[in-house]
Order: structure tokens, then C-alpha cells, then sequence
């Protein structure tokens, strides 16, 4: 048997700052990927890339705004030849219908599905010719849940959850496999501060009773990219410690 040398893979993160997209950047770089880390905070973005090569892999920060085409055109540009995109910048805005701007609409759909669409279409066809990489999007169980606020946010997620099918048909015959991770409530400096002490609640409704932690997210986006999930494309992947049975106990 003859066993190849191991090559590196470059790893572009969006929303590589802060939270499920840290944690992301930093399990890839452990697990020898060249990360390419987004973000639109330099000092935490300098802060995670001291931290990745402190501990022996390789990184470099890239700054954009997302909400941005232009920004989003030029972060495609400035990452290069990427073989694995993760897309996981995002904001989440819970308000009720009449309760949301046009303004408020237009940003949540900007960052969280014209952003990636914007990057798949820069970066998946290079995948396509070199005839692999890999795409995962991190969606939200807001996508398939109904709840009476935060429509906007689950629709720009519900987008992204059909553009990875979607994708997975116009790449994946090229070598490209594209999948999603759909999280539930999850301990991150966004959720932490939209809801402070109330992200211990938001864990009981679940049959594991807690909320998740980043890391849990990242070890599946980890998985994503690895010759494991060889026979995985074109699905999302749910992560909310289990839905309670909605039938009368
Ligand atoms: N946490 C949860 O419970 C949960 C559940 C389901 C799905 N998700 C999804 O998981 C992803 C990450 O969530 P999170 O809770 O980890 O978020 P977070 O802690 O709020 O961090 C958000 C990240 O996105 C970046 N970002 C925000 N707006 C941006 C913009 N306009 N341009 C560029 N980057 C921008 C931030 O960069 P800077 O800080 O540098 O500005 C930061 O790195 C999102 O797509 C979210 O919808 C989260």
C-alpha cells in the first residue's frame, strides 16, 4: 500500500470572529487545513489567527462586510484558490412581521444567502475544475421550524437550505460536495447577547435539555470534509439536541 502525502487544504470561514465560525476555523486549522479567516473585526480576527499559530497551523484574517456584494466579490478574490468554504456569517433578527423593515429584511437576506451565493459562484467553479472541495453552510432549524417572529431570518436560511441541494446537482457531478449544518440554539457571542441569561431556557425545549456549544457544530463541519461523509451530499445535517414529541404525554 502506498500511502500519499497529505496535502493541505485551504479553508475559507466566513464569520470567523466570533462563535459557531471560530470555533470552525480554529477545529479546521487543528486538523491541518491553511485557514483563511472572515470577519469584519480585525483585532479578533488578529486574535484567532495568533491563537492558530500559536498552536502550530496556519492562518491568515480577511476582512469584509457581507452585507456588501462588492465586499463579497472582493473577499472571493482575496481568498484565493479555496478547496473548502464554509458559510457561516450570519445575523439573526427575531421580530414579527409587521415588526420588520424592508432595511432589516434586505441585510438578513444580504449576509445570509446573497453573501454565500455570491461566494459559491466565485469559488465552486475552481473546485469544479480541480474536481473536489467542499461547501458546507451553516442553515438554522429557523429554516424549518415555523415560529410566530423571526420570519425573515428563517426564510434567508430556508434559501440557503434549497440552494444546497440546489448546488450539490450543479457541482456535484464536478467532484464538489456541498452540504449544510441546520443548528438549534447554540452558546455564541450573538446569542449570548440577544438573550443574556434567557440562553439557559432556550436549551430546556430539547431532548438533551441544554443549548450546544460551538465546538458540537464545528465536529460536524469537520465530518463534512472528510472522506467519512464520502456518501453525504447535498443535505443539511440537524443539530438541536432533538425535538420533544409534539403528541399529548
Ligand atoms: N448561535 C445560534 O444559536 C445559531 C443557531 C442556528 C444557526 N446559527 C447560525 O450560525 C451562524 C453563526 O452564528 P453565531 O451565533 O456564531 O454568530 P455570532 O456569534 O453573532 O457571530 C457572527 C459572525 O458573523 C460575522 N458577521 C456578522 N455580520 C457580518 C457582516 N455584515 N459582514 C461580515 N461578517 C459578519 C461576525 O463578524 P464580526 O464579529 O467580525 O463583525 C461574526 O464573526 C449564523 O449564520 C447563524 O445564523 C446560529
Amino acid at each position: 500500500m502506498t500511502i500519499a502525502p497529505a496535502r493541505t487544504l485551504t479553508a475559507l470561514v466566513t464569520g470567523a470572529t466570533a462563535g459557531i465560525g471560530r470555533a470552525v476555523a480554529l477545529r479546521l486549522a487543528a486538523d491541518g487545513s491553511h485557514v483563511v479567516a472572515h470577519g469584519r473585526d480585525p483585532e479578533r480576527g488578529a486574535q484567532l489567527v495568533k491563537e492558530i499559530t500559536a498552536a502550530g497551523g496556519t492562518a491568515r484574517f480577511v476582512t469584509a462586510d457581507l452585507a456588501n456584494a462588492g465586499e463579497a466579490r472582493a473577499l472571493a478574490a482575496a481568498a484565493g484558490k479555496v478547496d473548502i468554504l464554509v458559510n457561516n456569517a450570519g445575523i439573526y433578527t427575531f421580530t414579527s412581521t409587521p415588526g420588520t423593515s424592508a432595511e432589516s429584511f434586505d441585510e438578513q437576506f444580504a449576509i445570509n444567502t446573497r453573501a454565500p451565493f455570491l461566494l459559491v459562484g466565485a469559488l465552486a467553479p475552481g473546485m469544479a475544475e480541480r474536481g473536489h472541495g467542499f461547501v458546507v453552510n451553516i442553515t438554522s432549524t429557523a429554516a424549518t421550524s415555523p415560529a410566530p417572529i423571526g420570519g425573515a431570518y428563517g426564510a434567508s436560511k430556508a434559501a440557503i437550505e434549497l440552494l444546497t441541494r440546489s448546488w450539490a446537482t450543479e457541482f456535484g457531478p464536478s467532484g464538489v460536495r456541498i452540504n449544510g449544518v441546520s443548528p438549534g440554539p447554540v452558546r455564541t457571542a450573538g446569542t449570548t447577547a440577544m438573550l443574556g441569561e434567557n440562553i439557559e431556557m432556550m436549551g430546556k425545549v430539547n431532548l438533551r435539555e441544554r443549548i450546544g456549544e460551538p465546538e458540537e457544530i464545528a465536529s460536524i463541519v469537520q465530518f463534512l470534509i472528510h472522506a467519512d461523509s464520502s456518501y453525504i451530499n447535498g443535505t443539511v445535517i440537524v443539530a438541536n439536541g432533538g425535538e420533544r414529541s409534539t403528541l399529548p404525554q
